[in-house]
């Protein structure tokens, strides 16, 4: 029998149970240049001592140019990594595991849009934001590869145990996906084959830059839900890649700014069926794959998360809202196993807003 408590071991990485805290984007708790605040060291404290084994961090930028939101966390330069050593120091002495997610962000962005070339795949107008990006060049695309490579160096250097490869929800690499997005005729799209290739591509320079010991992962949609978005079988086709080519682990999740009403990353959750809802697509991934795959998206039951993992091959749960209302949940769990108390009410994915439940830390 699988438990959410139980310890696991991807190479070298030694996890503590299989309770994985979503990147989650606790806005207003950075500076503006992308910097760890006294406010945001508390909240990931509160996390880790709530006994996450692995923590994923919010979204953080690899290059200055492109900042998909205010106040987020950035790794475009070598003055940041000094910002994060003391989160790192107090999840090392929690045995907890810190993992980076890096990203460039593209045109799903409302900040600072006017002062900035923003790029995509394609010159097609965001469906959510209205922004239209500059399709990039093969020189920009190769600036952004390499701008990942040392995204992930840098966060190896702060001491993170390994990265998080931002290739969902509708950013620029996830749009590469969508033939919506990409329209490009050269050999990053087209094709299924061309549309994955800037992912795998980023993945083995990073593999090759930080050795094959060091954990590299990726957050993948499993469908886009939209009119000509990615489906299901373009992204089962990329997590088999990635898995062949050696990723240590794929967060399931789907959606975007521009998905059908009720059908994006952050839903609504109003019944008990409602909940996990992208099991059926991260089941059937798992089954596909060696990697091991964590499923996001809607947990809030023990009972629903504890027959996930028996049901399918799905090795890790990862959690982002319910954890913003109780980050001391994995912990709450093992004496109480009533479910999550978030109501899915998403005031905490707007700027400055913590849970409403919550007693409140001061905003920047
Ligand atoms: C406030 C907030 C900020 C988020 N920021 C990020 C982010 O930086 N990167 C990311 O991949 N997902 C982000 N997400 C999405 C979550 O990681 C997760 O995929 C989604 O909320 C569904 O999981 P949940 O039902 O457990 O909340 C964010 C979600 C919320 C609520």
């Amino acid at each position: 029998m699988k438990n959410l408590f139980d310890s696991m071991e991807i190479k070298n990485l030694k996890l503590k149970n299989r309770a994985i805290r979503s990147a989650t984007n606790e806005r207003a708790f950075c500076s503006e240049k992308g910097e760890l605040t006294p406010q945001l060291i508390e909240l990931y404290k509160e996390l880790i001592e709530g006994d996450v084994g692995t923590l994923i961090t919010s979204f953080a930028n690899v290059l200055e140019s492109d900042q998909p939101a205010q106040y987020m966390l950035g790794i475009y330069n070598e003055q940041l990594i000094e910002s994060y050593k003391p989160i790192i120091d107090i999840a090392n002495d929690n045995n907890c595991k810190m993992i980076l997610q890096i990203v460039y962000g593209g045109s799903q962005t409302s900040y600072n849009v006017n002062n900035r070339i923003i790029l995509g795949p394609s010159s097609v107008e965001n469906l959510s934001s209205k922004v239209i990006p500059k399709e990039a060049t093969i020189e920009e695309l190769n600036e952004i590869k390499n701008a990942f490579v040392q995204g992930a160096l840098r966060a190896k250097k702060a001491g993170f145990h390994g990265v998080q490869i931002h290739g969902a929800h509708g950013y620029f690499l996830s749009q590469f996906m969508n033939p919506y997005y990409n329209r490009r005729e050269d050999n990053y799209g087209g094709s299924l084959e061309n549309r994955a290739r800037i992912i795998l591509e980023i993945y083995q320079d990073i593999r090759k830059a930080v050795g094959e010991e060091y954990f590299v992962s990726i957050k993948l949609n499993c469908e886009d839900f939209m009119e000509n978005g990615s489906t299901f079988s373009d992204n089962l086709y990329l997590a088999k890649e990635l898995s062949n080519v050696g990723i240590d682990l794929i967060e399931i999740s789907g959606g975007s700014g521009s998905s059908y009403k009720d059908q994006g990353v952050i839903r609504a959750i109003k019944s008990i069926e409602e909940e996990s809802y992208f099991y059926e697509q991260g089941k059937l991934i798992a089954k596909e794959i060696k990697a091991p795959v964590s499923l996001v998206g809607g947990h809030k039951r023990y009972e629903k998360i504890d027959n996930i993992l028996n049901d399918s091959k799905i090795e890790f749960i990862s959690i982002s809202r319910a954890l913003v209302s109780e980050p001391d949940l994995i912990n709450r769990w093992k004496i109480d196993k009533t479910p999550s108390r978030c109501i899915s009410c998403n005031k905490c994915f707007f700027r400055g807003k913590r849970c409403t439940l919550l007693p409140k830390i001061k905003a920047l």
